[in-house]
This record gives structure tokens, C-alpha cells and sequence, in this order.
């Protein structure tokens, strides 16, 4: 049985080959199986000098997570589960401009290597027609209300055959091969996605994050439609369940839901349900 840390250089390679980054790819690691990549990266970088760039890919995980203490199901050889250190210069109270600018990245890797138009739904899922084909999982590491470390982890349904899902998982999750009818390379796309991620993290670095947030705009499907939110965390509320409209983002990528009573309410992390039945959506009115 090879070890947990066998390093397979002719896959690390190949991605080289699809992508050379200024700051992501400083490293690719791969694993054929690990627990999670995750928590394999903050491993790597807790022993770095200089994690930033880091990107840490499985084939496998034993252990993958999801949001809100899910699992995130990770057989072989089929899919892309992988994770990147980063640094940024950035306080801590802003760490979802980076699940949004990793959201852009990769919904916008889809759409250019597939060609189907994925979508984002606040904050972290990657969906086509309503149902999931990614996420991402941060994990943080910080120091005096800075951030330390991050673990930008990053999963999507590449060539999953959906038979293989749990029952309960089949109607909501789908594929990328399952949508276009065909196998999805995971290299090329893997370099897809790096390629888009140091585009959109150099510009969340910049002064003038306004592109970013108007992309996230352009691929979000969110904004306009009524929203059920579960698990919330809030200005002023610590978790519960709300509903209403949601408005848009605020500078700290938290979603802005108009309630029924009028009021505005700033959310911070939840699990959101687009209501069903509500007609066509204000984008495909445009
Ligand atoms: C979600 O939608 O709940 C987030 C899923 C994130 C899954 C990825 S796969 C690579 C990385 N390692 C993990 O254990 N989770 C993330």
C-alpha cells in the first residue's frame, strides 16, 4: 500500500504543463488518497516558510467535508477535490471575499472549459439548472484578527457518475459529465480553474474590487429571487431560519435579504433555498 504523501509527479506535472502562476501553483501536491485536502494543506503549510500558492490535490478523500459539518463525497477517479493556501493581506471579518472571489473563479473555469452556464449560489455552491455541481470549504487560520492562513478548499462533480451518490444527494447534485453528455478532462480543468483563481485573487489584492463584484453579480443566481435561509449567522441574530428577498452583497460579501417586515438584514453565513414557483428570474427578464 503506498503512503498517504506518495507524490504522483507525472499528474503534478501535467498541471504544471496546463498552468504556470505567478502566486497560485507556487507547488502542486498530489495525493492519490488523503482525508481531506484540507487539512492535509494546513499540515503542508503549518511546515512552509511561504505557503501562499500552495495547492494540494487529491484523488481521493477519506474524509471530505463539507459546509456545516457535512461529509463531501470524494471517490477515485472521477472528480476534483483540491485545496489552496493562501495569505492574504486581508482582516479576518473579510474572509467571504474569498469564498466569493473563489466562487467567480470557478464558475466562470466551467463556463469557459464546458461551455455550460454554471451559476453561483450564495455563498459557496456552484450549480447548474438548480442543482449542485461544486463548493468550497474555507478554513482559517488567524492571528490577532488578522489572516494567518487560509485553506481554500474547492470540490466539483467533474465526471461523478450520479448512481454512485447517495439516494438522498441524486435529486439535488448533479455532474459536469452528466450535463454535457461527455468526460470532462480534469486536468485541463483543474488548470482552468488555477488560471481563473490567480486572475480574480490579483484583483480582490487590488484597490478596486469592483470588477470582481460585478462578475459575482453577473453569475450569481441569488440576487432578485425570494430566499429561504437556514443556519443563519447575523448582525443580529447568532443561527435560526428567515426568508425574504435577497437584495445583494454588501463590501464584506455578506447577503443583503429584505424581510417582510421591510427590514434589511445583512447575513453572514447560511444555507440558502431559492423558493420555488416565483416565475422567471430578474436576469432572464433582462
Ligand atoms: C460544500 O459545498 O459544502 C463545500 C464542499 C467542499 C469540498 C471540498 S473537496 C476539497 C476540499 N477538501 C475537503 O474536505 N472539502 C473541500
Amino acid at each position: 500500500m503506498k503512503p498517504e504523501t506518495y507524490n504522483k509527479p507525472l499528474f503534478a506535472e501535467e498541471i504544471k504543463e496546463v498552468f504556470r502562476g505567478e502566486i497560485i501553483g507556487s507547488d502542486i501536491i498530489f495525493l492519490e488518497s488523503t482525508t481531506s485536502t484540507n487539512d492535509k494543506a494546513i499540515e503542508i503549510g503549518r511546515q512552509s516558510k511561504n505557503p501562499e500558492g500552495i495547492v494540494v490535490v487529491a484523488d481521493a478523500q477519506s474524509n471530505g467535508r463539507g459546509r456545516l459539518g457535512r461529509r463531501w463525497i470524494s471517490p477515485p477517479g472521477c472528480n476534483l477535490y483540491f485545496t489552496v493556501l493562501l495569505r492574504p493581506p486581508l482582516p479576518a471579518k473579510e474572509l467571504p471575499l474569498i469564498v466569493l472571489m473563489a466562487a467567480v473563479a470557478v464558475v466562470s473555469a466551467i463556463r469557459k472549459y464546458t461551455g455550460l452556464k454554471a451559476e453561483i449560489k450564495w455563498p459557496n455552491d456552484i450549480m447548474f439548472n438548480g442543482k449542485k455541481t461544486g463548493g468550497i470549504l474555507l478554513d482559517m487560520r488567524s492571528d490577532a484578527g488578522r489572516i494567518d492562513l487560509i485553506a481554500l478548499g474547492i470540490g466539483i462533480n467533474v465526471n461523478q457518475s450520479l448512481d454512485l451518490l447517495p439516494e438522498d444527494l441524486r435529486g439535488s447534485a448533479t455532474s459536469l459529465k452528466r450535463e454535457t453528455g461527455s468526460e470532462v478532462d480534469r486536468i485541463r480543468l483543474l488548470g482552468e480553474v488555477l488560471a481563473e483563481l490567480e486572475h480574480w485573487y490579483k484583483i480582490l489584492l487590488s484597490d478596486d474590487k469592483t470588477l470582481l463584484f460585478n462578475e459575482w453579480l453577473r453569475l450569481d443566481s441569488t440576487i432578485g429571487r425570494k430566499v429561504i435561509l437556514e443556519g443563519v449567522s447575523s448582525s443580529t441574530r447568532a443561527s435560526g431560519g428567515i426568508s425574504g428577498i435577497a437584495e445583494g452583497i454588501d463590501s464584506q460579501g455578506r447577503l443583503l435579504v429584505r424581510l417582510s417586515s421591510g427590514s434589511l438584514k445583512s447575513v453572514s453565513a447560511g444555507d440558502v433555498t431559492i423558493a420555488k414557483n416565483q416565475g422567471p428570474s430578474p436576469k432572464e427578464l433582462r
